[in-house]
């Protein structure tokens, strides 16, 4: 069995942070959302794994390398535009063969992993196995509608008027079968061809499409809210203790699930955990946490931030109340002079901010 990864696509939601690096590689507690994605396949004892990459195929080529960091054997496959989910599988043929394969989203985060799932399949081998989840607005999402047996009866990408609440979660078991199923299917109104329409093919087909509907926690990372969640999600589980590699000075206070990754450097500063300081940065008079993640090679001085990812090499100075933000890499936040109470902004195509009145 293989796996294939979906790692290409614009990220246009998570912009600016997607205009200079790919959206699989932004950091949840420090590490890339991709790598989850790596780690869940490597569980389930899959080795030989391809990476749909588009524009920012460099960076993940970089981040990644040939997979034996992780145990596993990587190729890439170039898509030069994102025509589609169905679209990066056609393009996939020459590794794919006529294996079964595990199609695994690159920007979904899955808490249990997909190790139960994949064995599943390998029991049973229905043409197609998908997961499914109960979501508050399943018009984001391809959704299914289960017959009283819980088969699925019918497949709708992003529907205006969904037929349930069960979204399609980024996690696909395909035997060969899937591409006959793409081979059938034309391009949706939106201009892609959907894996969705392909698995609804196989359903009109009368083929074997079996559905497993679980409560396992589940993101789609693809807007900064549900980034922000996960990343609440994994910080809440590194654990009750603190782990200083870095150093702490003797007016720091730190309190509960503390990461202080090595070379970085805490003087006279509350941080509240889950928290997690990467390498390198100085972190000083400030209140970190809860629930943050700084990246390496950060200057923090003088500022309050919760809930919130910072990217590598920024600097937040003089800010006392930064939370739910994503705040991306090479970065600039600081107050003004005394007495100034003007804005000043230099801000990137497509950026939001919010500013205290
Ligand atoms: O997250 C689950 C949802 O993912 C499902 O409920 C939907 O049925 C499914 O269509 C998909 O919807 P999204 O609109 O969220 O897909 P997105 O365009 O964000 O792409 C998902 C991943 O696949 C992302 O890592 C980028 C990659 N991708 C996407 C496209 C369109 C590719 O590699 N190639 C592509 O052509």
């Amino acid at each position: 069995m293989k796996a294939l990864v979906l790692a290409a696509g614009t990220g246009t939601r998570l912009r600016p942070v997607t205009h200079t690096g790919a959206k699989q590689l932004v950091p949840v507690a420090n590490k890339p959302v991709l790598f989850y994605a790596l780690e869940a396949i490597v569980e389930t004892g899959i080795t030989d794994v391809a990476i749909v990459v588009g524009p920012s195929a460099e960076d993940i080529k970089e981040a990644v390398g040939d997979g034996s960091a992780f145990g596993i054997d990587v190729t890439y496959i170039c898509q030069a535009t994102p025509l589609g989910l169905a679209h990066a599988v056609k393009i996939s043929q020459d590794f794919l063969g006529d294996e079964d394969f595990l199609m695994y989203l690159g920007d979904n985060f899955v808490g249990g992993g997909v190790a139960h799932f994949t064995d599943e399949f390998r029991r049973s081998r229905p043409s197609a196995q998908i997961l499914l989840t109960t979501v508050p607005d399943p018009s984001a999402f391809g959704v299914a509608e289960l017959d009283l047996n819980g088969r699925v009866v019918s497949l709708e990408e992003k529907p205006v008027r969904p037929r349930s609440d069960l979204a399609v979660m980024g996690v696909y078991l395909f035997t060969s079968a899937i591409h006959e199923g793409i081979h059938e299917i034309k391009p949706s109104p939106r201009g892609e061809l959907e894996i969705t329409h392909a698995i609804q093919w196989l359903i009109e087909e009368g083929r074997d499409v079996r559905s497993t509907v679980t409560t396992d926690y589940w993101r789609d990372t693809g807007n900064v809210a549900d980034m922000l969640e996960v990343n609440r999600h994994v910080l809440d589980r590194t654990g009750d203790s603190a782990r200083v590699e870095g150093e702490v000075d003797a007016d720091s206070t730190l309190i509960g699930a503390v990461r202080i990754e090595p070379g970085a450097r805490v003087l006279g500063s509350r941080i509240e955990g889950p928290v997690v300081i990467g390498p390198g940065t100085v972190v000083t008079d400030s209140r970190i946490g809860p629930y943050t993640s700084i990246g390496g090679d950060c200057e923090i001085t003088g500022s309050g931030i919760s809930s919130s990812i910072v990217l590598h090499a920024s600097t937040v100075r003089g800010v006392p109340s930064i939370t739910a933000s994503l705040i991306g890499r090479y970065t600039t936040v600081t107050s003004a002079p005394a007495g100034n109470h003007t804005h000043q902004l230099v801000l990137g195509d497509h950026t939001r901010v919010t500013l205290a009145g």
